[in-house]
C-alpha cells in the first residue's frame, strides 16, 4: 500500500530553493507568496528593485523566507547572476517558476519589427536563458529539479493584435516540451501552465467592460475570469514530488477556455 508518509509530503515545498521571476506582477507576487508560504525560500527577481523590495517586506511580515535580486531576464549576463545569487544566498537552486511576461497588442500592419521582437524577447528568449542556466545549475547539484513556466491560453488560439505575444508563446509551449526531452535524463521536469484572461493592472478594465466580460464568459464553462491566486495551487503541484512523472508538457489552467 501507499505509505502516509509519501501522500503527507506530496505537495511539500518546504525548504526548497524557488526562484520567481516577474515578482513585482500580479502572478509573480502571488505565486512568490505562495511559494513562502508554503515554506519555501524564496529568491524574488524582475527589474524594479524598488516594488521587489516592498513585496519582499509585506512576505518576511507574514513569515516568508525571501530574498530579491533586481535583474532582466531577457540579459544572458543578468540571467547568471540571478542564478550565482540565489546559489551564494541559498546553497541550491530547486525550482524556478518563471511568471514575468510582456505585451503590446497590436496589428500587423501597424506594430514594427521592433517592438515585435521585444515582445518574443520578453517572453520566449528570457525563457530559454533562465531554462539554460537554471537547469546547468540544477544538473551540477545532481538531485532534479523543477522548471515551472507561464505560457498562455493564447498560445494555441491567436487573436486580432496578437501575432507578437501568440506566437511567443507558442514558441515557449515547443521550447518546453523540448527541454523537457533534454533534461529529463537528469531528472528535471520542464511544464507550463497556460492561463487564460486574470486580474493583473493590465486586465482589470476587462472585469468591469460588461460588453467584454460577458463575451469572454461564453467560452468560459467556470463562470469567471481568473485572479493571480487561482495559479498558485498549479504552482505549487507542478513544483512539486506530486509532479514528477509530468513533464514537456502544457497544462490548461484556463476555466476551460481550451475546451470551447
Ligand atoms: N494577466 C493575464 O490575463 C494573463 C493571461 C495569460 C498569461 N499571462 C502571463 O502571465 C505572466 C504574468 O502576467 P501578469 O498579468 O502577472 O503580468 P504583470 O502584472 O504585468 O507583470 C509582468 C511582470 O513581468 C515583468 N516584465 C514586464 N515587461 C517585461 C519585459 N519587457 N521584460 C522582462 N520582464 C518584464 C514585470 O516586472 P519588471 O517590470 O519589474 O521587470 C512584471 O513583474 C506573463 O507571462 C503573462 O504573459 C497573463
Amino acid at each position: 500500500m501507499v505509505k502516509k508518509e509519501f501522500v503527507d509530503n506530496l505537495f511539500s515545498i518546504k525548504d526548497k530553493v524557488a526562484i520567481v521571476t516577474g515578482a513585482t506582477g500580479a502572478l509573480g507576487s502571488a505565486i512568490a507568496a505562495g511559494y513562502g508560504l508554503a515554506g519555501a525560500k524564496v529568491i524574488l527577481t524582475a527589474r524594479n528593485e524598488v516594488k521587489l523590495l516592498q513585496i519582499a517586506g509585506d512576505m518576511r511580515a507574514a513569515g516568508c523566507e525571501c530574498a530579491v535580486i533586481a535583474a532582466d531576464p531577457v540579459d544572458e549576463d543578468d540571467v547568471r547572476k540571478i542564478v550565482k545569487f540565489t546559489v551564494d544566498t541559498y546553497g541550491e537552486i530547486n525550482i524556478l517558476c518563471a511568471c514575468h511576461g510582456f505585451n503590446a497588442a497590436k496589428g500587423v500592419l501597424e506594430q514594427s519589427l521592433n517592438e515585435w521582437q521585444k515582445i518574443m524577447d520578453a517572453n520566449t528568449k528570457s525563457i530559454y536563458l533562465l531554462a539554460k542556466y537554471v537547469a546547468e545549475q540544477m544538473v551540477k547539484q545532481g538531485k532534479g529539479g523543477k522548471l515551472v513556466i507561464t505560457s498562455s491560453a493564447r498560445s494555441k488560439r491567436g487573436m486580432k493584435g496578437y501575432t507578437g505575444y501568440a506566437a511567443s508563446k507558442g514558441a515557449v509551449d515547443l521550447l518546453v516540451q523540448s527541454l523537457g526531452c533534454d533534461l529529463g535524463q537528469y531528472n528535471i521536469q520542464v511544464n507550463t501552465f497556460n492561463p487564460t484572461v486574470f486580474r493583473s493592472d493590465l486586465t482589470e478594465w476587462m472585469f468591469y467592460d460588461d460588453n467584454v466580460y460577458q463575451n469572454f464568459l461564453k467560452r468560459l464553462p467556470i463562470g469567471r475570469l481568473g485572479e493571480p491566486e487561482d495559479f498558485i495551487g498549479m504552482a505549487i503541484f507542478l513544483a512539486s514530488k506530486a509532479s514528477d512523472f509530468f513533464t514537456s508538457s502544457n497544462y490548461a489552467a484556463d476555466g476551460g477556455y481550451w475546451g470551447n
